[in-house]
């Protein structure tokens, strides 16, 4: 009898775990993806609305930033942001869609961000560094996507596009980098730090 009450008590503790998993989940909206195609092109919308949003924001922060080598990574990054467009152009005709951008939140919070530690900081070395410390996030966030979309392509067998995506991955990151070897590191700190 012992073994028999035993096996009840499992079996419904085993029920009640799936409930609760039903219960948190999200409900999806009437125009979610269906299959991975489709979520593959939602996030190309993404990417290109916050590509298109960045030709916007990247001339405002080189006009904000002081250090010559930084003004230099920015506007070096501004053209290769514009080719990644036209890449990304690519990336759609190879699927058979036509470019379109949908809000990206993420870019636009970040973009906001970067605004926002401008507006608190004096022009000058340690507005610079809030240019930087914004711009490496939003880099991030990039690499981050085109990580993403080069394996969906490649998962979905568009290995042309997989390319493209992957020349723009590695040119986020090559900006990164600059942002990192030559602006960061000849930012001159000890003007500020005498005030
Ligand atoms: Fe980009
Ligand atoms: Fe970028």
């Amino acid at each position: 009898m012992k073994t028999a009450t035993k096996t009840t008590t499992r079996k419904t503790t085993t029920k009640k775990a799936p409930a609760t998993t039903r219960s948190a989940s999200v409900k999806a909206k009437s125009t979610a993806a269906d299959g991975l195609k489709e979520f593959y092109i939602d996030c190309l919308k993404d990417i290109y609305w916050a590509e298109k949003a960045l030709t916007k924001a990247l001339p405002k922060m080189a006009k904000n930033a002081s250090d010559k080598n930084l003004i230099s990574v920015l506007e070096e990054h501004l053209s290769e942001t514009e080719e990644q467009i036209s890449r990304l152009e690519r990336v759609f005709e190879l699927v058979g869609k036509k470019a379109v951008a949908k809000k990206c939140e993420a870019m636009d919070g970040l973009i906001k961000e970067g605004q926002d530690i401008m507006e608190s900081t004096e022009i000058g070395p340690v507005r610079d560094a809030g240019i930087i410390a914004a711009s490496q996030k939003i880099e991030h966030y990039e690499i981050a996507t085109y990580g993403t979309l080069c394996a969906f392509a490649k998962t979905l067998g568009y290995d042309d596009a997989a390319k493209i995506l992957h020349e723009t991955l590695e040119e986020e990151k090559g900006a990164d980098l600059n942002l990192t070897e030559r602006a960061y590191n000849n930012i001159n700190f000890e003007a500020t730090e005498e005030n």
